[in-house]
This record gives C-alpha cells, sequence and structure tokens, in this order.
C-alpha cells in the first residue's frame, strides 16, 4: 500500500491518495458484488450498502460490508487526523457502499453533504475509466483530475462552498467503493470549517428557507 498526501490549490487543503488499497480477496468480492448491482437509475449512481433501502442485504454482502467497516475504521481516522486535523473531536462512524455509473453518465459538482466528516473512493476496474473532478467553483472549466487507477483511493474532507467535485463516467460502466467516516454531529461538523457564528446564520437561512418550501407544498397540495 503506497501512500501520499498531495496538496490541492483549487481547495487549499490536503487530499490522499492510496494506492493498492483493499486485500485481493476483498477487491474481488467487490466486484462480485458489484456485478449483482441492478441498474435501476440508468442515467444515475445505483449503489448497494447498509444505508440505502433501495436493495436489500443478502447474510453474504451485510457481512462483506460490516467486515470492511471494522476492518478499515481505524485507519479512517488516522487519515481523518492527516487531512483534517480540526475534525478528529467530532463523533463517526464508518460506513460503506458499492456504486455502479452507467457508461457515459456524470454526477453534478457538488461539495458533500455534513454527514461526510471524511469521504473516500476507490476506484475498481483495470479498464481505465474517469476518476474525480476536483473544481474552484460550481462552474470551473478547468477540473483537474484525480486519475482513474483500479485499486487507489481517492481520501479528502469537505470544506464549506470549497471542496466542489463531480465525477462521470467514459464508455465503461464505472464501479467504485464508497467509504465515508459519517457523523450525526453535523452543525458540531459545520462548526468546524466555519466558525460559530456562520454556521449558526447558515442553519437558521437553511430552516427558513425548507419553512417556506414546506409552505408552498401545504399550499399547493390544498388548491389541488
Ligand atoms: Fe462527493
Amino acid at each position: 500500500m503506497k501512500e501520499q498526501l498531495v496538496y490541492i490549490d483549487k481547495w487549499k487543503s490536503n487530499i490522499h491518495l492510496i494506492y493498492n488499497f483493499l486485500d485481493k480477496i476483498d477487491l474481488e468480492k467487490a466486484i462480485e458484488y458489484l456485478d449483482q448491482i441492478q441498474i435501476t437509475n440508468p442515467k444515475k449512481t445505483n449503489t448497494l450498502g447498509k444505508a440505502n433501502n433501495r436493495h436489500l442485504l443478502n447474510e453474504s454482502q451485510r457481512k462483506f460490508f460490516n467486515d470492511i467497516e471494522m476492518k478499515y475504521e481505524t485507519f479512517m481516522k488516522k487519515a481523518l487526523q492527516k487531512v483534517a486535523p480540526n475534525k478528529v473531536h467530532i463523533a463517526t462512524k464508518l460506513n460503506c457502499a458499492l456504486a455502479v455509473l452507467p457508461a457515459n453518465c456524470s454526477y453534478p459538482a457538488h461539495c458533500d453533504g455534513l454527514i461526510k466528516v471524511l469521504s473516500g473512493v476507490i476506484y475498481i476496474g483495470e479498464v481505465k475509466n474517469l476518476g474525480t473532478f476536483v473544481l474552484d467553483s460550481k462552474n470551473d472549466p478547468n477540473p483537474q483530475e484525480i486519475e482513474w487507477e483500479n485499486n487507489k483511493m481517492f481520501l479528502f474532507s469537505r470544506k464549506h462552498n470549497i471542496s466542489w467535485h463531480n465525477y462521470k463516467s467514459n464508455n465503461n460502466i464505472r464501479y467504485s467503493m464508497i467509504l465515508n467516516l459519517v457523523t450525526e454531529e453535523k452543525f458540531k461538523h459545520l462548526r468546524s470549517e466555519i466558525g460559530f457564528l456562520r454556521a449558526a446564520y447558515f442553519y437558521f437561512c437553511e430552516y427558513t428557507k425548507n419553512f417556506f418550501i414546506r409552505f408552498r407544498n401545504r399550499l399547493f397540495n390544498i388548491n389541488k
């Protein structure tokens, strides 16, 4: 396993790259389960994991996800210390999923939600595909690609309104494993990025926006 910390100018922060991350046996199992994922969304990412209600896991799949989470939780927490030491006080647990993006599809630019304290993707497949594109803003015309390599992991910690990224597939179906350190302490997470006052203001704006959306939807239903 070769590791590399890389400074990304577009995000003004470090990311972590790890080569040959999964053991051979885990990699083979991951491919077996990726092959089994039903493509219910031909234009979007199709996932398999404990947090995904669309697919029920069988016993061996559940064991696989549990084993991976137990095996790599400590490793991921050490990685968090390297890329975002300001977040190690947040309570997290490791969540594993498998993802399939059909050929010639893309996932729009986003920064990752507050639930994800450390985001990890492992590219799976000998046939070259497209990795992840790092952007300096939602519409960055010059994305920087974190290049595809079989069994390479790309790890980063989100930053509010900064860690913009997207991903897409070439002519081939795109397989990946997702390993995220997730939290329920979303406010604490945001506070670690932008401070208490800005985090409180952000939450107030989101709450107000959602209140008016719910109000409008209710009115709409009544009028129907
Ligand atoms: Fe993401």
